[in-house]
């Protein structure tokens, strides 16, 4: 090789070199996402982000891409959601990503729409999702104990959330290898269990951190409500106001994980809001006290299909979210948001690069200004006064301050939002009908202790252990012999949720437990006939429990006592009796909610049952032109479960009317112990959406399956739309 070739060849080697070094760095520092302690730094750059939960399994893949465009549209930076163990590991070993859970798509939509993903993996969530996201096999690993220093749970949940890691690596979502998730979390809200339980909690809170740093994620991992989270992990404030949270040490950022836009139904309970105003006022009150993240759990809350709700929560997930469940802007939250949004990120570099100064306006105002060596400024001027306005003076300027809100002065001059000045339209969404159904009914079968059970034993057992969650229904029916016709009052103890008494199969009666109050007692007259007397016993889960200490030990089913009171010869406690079970209704193993189901059953099309417990109805229906979102207006039933062309709607309860506190918002600085709830005595959740994606234009098959007896002729297909 002659001299210049070899010197040709050598700078070619050395510029590949410094290329490929220049690259390295460069890519380096574009995929680093970190924090100070002001703010999660992305590329270097110190951010206010502001952010959303959507849960995916919450709505349908095609809902997606819109609920998508419509937060990046309302102003947010960020997504979050939760992973959902118990959807993508139904059993053990067997996974499941599609359709709903099809967690990679729905975080490769918010790529595309240029949105940051800040992943959840929990894996335990709360989130009012059936076991809190555990499966329920979870709870049969032998020696296991949920949530605490316990080696076969530590070994389960390790293996879950490596999984979601090496998933997301995979398919290069971590924002180091171009991907849209820069942050993560592990755990949820474990602070209080710690501070409950003490040194094995204290000790798997240091695992959980460290486990989870160990996966090389390459972006910060979250605790929510920890207030020792170990080493970088940063510990995040959730509630309804955090604006005096402050971080476990002085170089982690002020971050927000959780600020509820309303909250979640429970079944018996009125429907929870919170205005616009007070949620915009709780964001710029964190933000001009320094926070740098907002998120708001939920943006869309969206829907609890099939059996995913946690104990007694509705089928609706709407949570007065600024998106509502059916994929609309809820009105005027998400515009008054969106503006405040706008407004805050006017303020971005000034709040990124000073600290806030505070100085007293008057009694109950103040000002916190932000101001930069590079000369951005801006200023936060706030009026805690509940009652009444204020005027004051700022650098020489005067401004009206509305009662318990706060002005943005992007520019520390002009005011460019108040949280309490409401410029978005004010309309509300309202259903209308659109059409009835024709239906047809079948009477499901009232089993009894000689007849067909999965198994008899001595005394009564826990739900959860037979059933295995796999049906939210099972019997224990037993038998008893009289000599004459009798009237004793049959009392039944049970541990939850919903239990509905027949005697020699006629329908005596219904009780049912709460989201406080699980449990209940059945205690009613019932007539025996000489000789025996079959007892069948419909008990009904609605959920296993989200939350709670050691919530995986929380008992379901009939655990007695059950006693006969009042018989000639005293009482009879049948609670050691032999007992017979049966997991599920018939209906569910023939599958009469599908098509192929259907027909494995007579359907009685002339005279369709009415008040009727234990009836299946069905129906086919064409699907309206148009694209307004669909629902189902259940308010004439009672208690039960529904599909839409074999796709489980959820669980309906419109005989369950919203009692207790009711009708009430006092919101303003004690928020968190009132919140508003809606009125009192209509159901808690009347209308059922069903997603559009799930229809076809004609031959759609409606099935309700009804426990305790309503009228089907009620029913009605209806239709949301804005006005
Ligand atoms: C939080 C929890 C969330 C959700 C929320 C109430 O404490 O972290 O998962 O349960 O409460 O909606």
């Amino acid at each position: 090789m002659s001299k210049t070739k070899m010197w040709e060849s050598k700078s070619m080697i050395m510029l590949f070199m410094l290329t490929y070094i220049c690259y390295l760095l460069t890519s380096s520092v574009s995929a680093n996402v970190w924090y100070d302690n002001k703010a999660i730094t992305i590329n270097k750059q110190r951010r206010i982000l502001l952010s959303g939960s959507i849960h995916y399994p919450r709505s349908t893949p095609e809902m997606w891409p819109d609920l998508i465009q419509k937060a990046k549209e309302g102003g947010l930076d960020v997504i979050q959601t939760y992973v959902f163990w118990n959807g993508h590991e139904p059993s053990l070993g067997k996974f499941n990503f599609e359709g709903r859970y099809d967690l990679v798509k729905f975080v490769k939509l918010i790529q595309q729409a240029g949105l940051y993903v800040h992943l959840r993996i929990g894996p335990f969530v709360c989130a009012e999702w059936n076991f809190g996201g555990f499966p329920v096999w979870l709870k049969y690993v032998p020696g296991i104990e949920f949530r605490t220093n316990n080696g076969p749970f530590k070994e389960k949940m390790q293996a879950f959330t490596a999984k979601i890691v090496d998933m997301m690596k995979a398919e290069k979502l971590f924002h180091w290898q171009g991907g849209p998730i820069i942050l993560s979390q592990i755990e949820n809200e474990y602070g209080p269990v710690e501070w409950e339980i003490g040194a094995p909690g204290k000790a798997y809170t240091n695992w959980a951190a460290q486990m989870a740093q160990s996966l090389n994620a390459g972006v910060p991992w979250v605790m929510c409500k920890q207030d020792d989270a170990p080493g970088d992990v940063i510990n995040t404030c959730n509630g309804f106001y955090c604006e005096n949270f402050v971080p476990n040490s002085k170089s982690k950022p002020k971050m927000w994980t959780e600020n509820w836009s309303g909250w979640y139904t429970e079944f018996g309970g009125a429907v929870p809001y919170r205005p616009a105003e007070d949620i915009a006022f709780s964001v710029a009150r964190f933000i001009q006290n320094g926070g740098s993240f907002v998120n708001y759990y939920m943006y869309h809350g969206g829907t609890n299909f099939g059996n995913t709700a946690g104990r007694f929560v509705t089928t609706s997930y709407d949570y007065d979210a600024p998106i509502d469940e059916y994929g609309l802007p809820r009105e005027p939250k998400y515009t008054h948001l969106k503006n405040l949004h706008r407004a805050i990120k006017m303020c971005e570099s000034a709040l990124v690069s000073a600290d806030p100064k505070m100085t007293k306006l008057g009694k109950n105002q103040e000002a916190h200004v932000f101001s930069s060596n590079s000369g951005s400024c801006a200023a936060f001027l706030a009026n805690y006064d509940t009652q009444s306005s204020a005027k004051v003076t700022f650098r020489g300027s005067q401004y009206e301050l509305p009662p318990w809100s706060i002005s943005i002065l992007s520019d520390c001059k002009k005011e460019v939002y108040n949280t309490a000045r409401v410029s978005a339209p004010r309309y509300h969404s309202k259903m209308t009908t659109v059409s009835g159904f024709s239906w047809q009914s079948h009477i499901d079968e009232t089993p009894s202790a000689d007849g067909d059970s999965t198994f008899s034993a001595t005394g009564l057992y826990e739900q959860t252990n037979v059933t295995r969650d796999n049906s939210d229904y099972l019997w224990y029916m037993t038998n008893v012999n009289v000599k004459s016709a009798e009237e004793p009052i049959l009392t039944v103890m049970s541990a939850g949720h919903v239990l509905h008494v027949f005697v020699n199969g006629h329908y005596q009666g219904t009780a049912y437990g709460s989201l406080e109050k699980p449990q209940l007692t059945f205690s009613q007259k019932v007539q025996l006939r000489p000789g025996l007397n079959k007892i069948s016993l419909l008990s009904a889960a609605v959920g296993l429990a989200n939350v709670g200490k050691h919530f995986e030990r929380y008992k379901q089913g009939v655990l007695g006592p059950v006693t006969l009171n009042g018989l000639k010869e005293g009482t009879w406690d049948l609670t050691r009796s032999k007992w017979s079970y049966k997991v599920g209704m018939k209906g569910e193993s023939l599958g009469l909610h599908t098509f192929s189901g259907t027909s494995s059953v007579e359907w009685d099309q002339s005279a369709v049952a009415q008040k009727q417990p234990l009836a299946w109805y069905k129906t086919t229906f064409s699907t309206p032109a148009g694209n307004d979102p669909l629902a189902i207006d259940m308010s004439s039933m009672g208690k039960g479960q529904m599909w839409i062309n074999g796709e489980s709607i959820g669980r309906h309860w419109p005989a369950n009317k919203a009692k207790g506190k009711c009708g009430q918002c006092n919101y303003a600085g004690i928020y968190s112990e009132t919140k508003c709830l809606g009125e009192c005595g209509h159901p808690s959740q009347r209308w059922y959406h069903v997603p559009r994606s799930w229809l076809r234009p004609n031959g759609n098959l409606l099935v309700v399956f009804e426990e305790m007896g309503g009228n089907p002729r009620g029913i009605s297909l209806v239709k949301r739309t804005a006005m």
